[in-house]
């Protein structure tokens, strides 16, 4: 059976891995500044996360929601403490797309509307509800197009007063990135985000954050959202939550009331999925792991910020983004082929570096030379062609 065709891929094969390195199978090791689509939080194959698996395995691995799991309350406590939102409810569930699909359908419910405010450029999955809110019509099937989704600019405060004062009693939610990430790193402003705060409040329309690429500690907060001093109605959290565990979650202010059969899923919250989530948390904790985001994030920014041929620089602690000019282009494939680093990249010219949030200077440093060699290479280029 042939594998179906989706995936542009590079021709590695990772057989190992640990902390902010991966080897192939010829024993080649790779600097991972990717983590996988922003997925390794805590590092690879971290021995607390490896061991709490492994117990958890060895005693009971699934069962459904139809017993109590108390591991799913350890986790709810833990994550009300590290978000500094102990007054949420939790809801659990396997993806991304489907933590976004929930939180749409639970805002629904919630307030009896239909609309959708989305942002330009937006990205929050793939599955019917998540894909009609990503901003790019290539993904979205016909069965996905539908007049229930309003696209504003990002950033552009009128044109969210506008829309609001237009039909604002039927918007359901607004949902947004805190920095968009498979966009190409763009931060929703402060303003912004306390404007959007504001208008659903006063419109009952619910407040969705997706902190799914942006949150999770990676920005030196939990959610970026925070760092505008906003509190969302509803969070949606996957890629760090599990460090490469399938594990997702939505984040539910108090005042939305559950009822039985609402929402539900048969993995969401399993027994794996959740020792593998508290395993996160605990690592994230122990070893401040938030507040290296912020240093060696800022750190590497500085050092960024020296090299003038990259061009808009952006982001916040270890979610960086910047765009490389021409002469530069072939930058991404010299990192991983010549280098061997992992970074991420969006259309048409941006990196994206979005490593584990336990990087260490010296990783960086490791990064910063190769970049500055391809500089190098580049001027002794311009050089002998004058
Ligand atoms: C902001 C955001 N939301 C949602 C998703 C969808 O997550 P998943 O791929 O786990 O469905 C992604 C994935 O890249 C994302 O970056």
């Amino acid at each position: 059976m042939k594998l179906f065709d989706v995936y542009p891929v590079n021709e590695i094969t990772i057989v190992k891995a640990k902390g902010s390195y991966v080897w192939d199978q010829e024993g080649q090791q790779y600097l991972d500044l990717y983590g996988g689509h922003a997925v390794i939080s805590i590092g690879h194959t971290h021995p607390h996360f490896v061991a709490r698996i492994t117990d958890q395995l060895n005693k009971v691995a699934f069962y459904s929601n139809s017993v109590r799991i108390p591991l799913q309350q350890e986790l709810a406590d833990k994550l009300g403490k590290l978000s500094g939102r102990p007054d949420y409810q939790l809801f659990l569930c396997n993806s991304g797309a489907e933590a976004v699909e929930n939180a749409l359908k639970l805002a629904s419910f919630h307030n009896g509307r239909k609309k959708i405010i989305a942002f330009k450029r937006a990205f929050h999955g793939r599955t019917s509800l998540a894909v009609s809110v990503t901003d790019n019509p290539a993904l979205q099937a016909p069965v996905n197009k539908t007049d229930n989704v309003l696209f504003l600019p990002l950033n552009d405060e009128a044109a969210l007063e506008a829309c609001f004062r237009a039909q604002g009693d039927e918007i359901s939610s607004v949902i947004v990135e805190g920095i968009q990430g498979v966009g190409g790193i763009h931060p929703a402003s402060e303003a912004f985000l306390q404007k959007i705060a504001g208008l659903s409040k006063q419109y009952g329309a619910v407040f969705i954050a997706d902190g799914i690429q942006c949150g999770y500690g990676r920005t030196g907060k939990f959610f970026s959202h925070d760092l505008a001093g906003v509190n969302a109605d509803i969070y949606t959290m996957a890629k760090g939550m599990g460090n490469g565990f399938p594990v997702a979650g939505i984040l539910i202010a108090p005042d939305i009331q559950a009822r039985h059969g609402m929402l539900g899923t048969t993995f969401g919250g399993n027994h794996l999925a959740c020792a593998a989530a508290v395993a996160v948390l605990e690592v994230m904790e122990q070893e401040r792991l938030m507040e290296n985001a912020a240093e060696v994030g800022a750190y590497l920014m500085g050092k960024l910020k020296e090299m003038p041929l990259l061009q808009n620089l952006r982001g916040k602690g270890l979610m960086i983004g910047f765009d490389v000019p021409d002469e530069l282009k072939e930058l991404r494939k010299n990192l991983l082929f010549k280098h061997h680093i992992f970074t991420g990249e969006s259309k048409p010219n941006t990196i994206r570096l979005l490593p584990s949030l336990a990087l260490r200077k010296k990783d960086a440093d490791e990064f910063l030379e190769a970049i500055g060699e391809e500089m190098e290479e580049l001027a002794g280029a311009v050089k002998v062609e004058n």
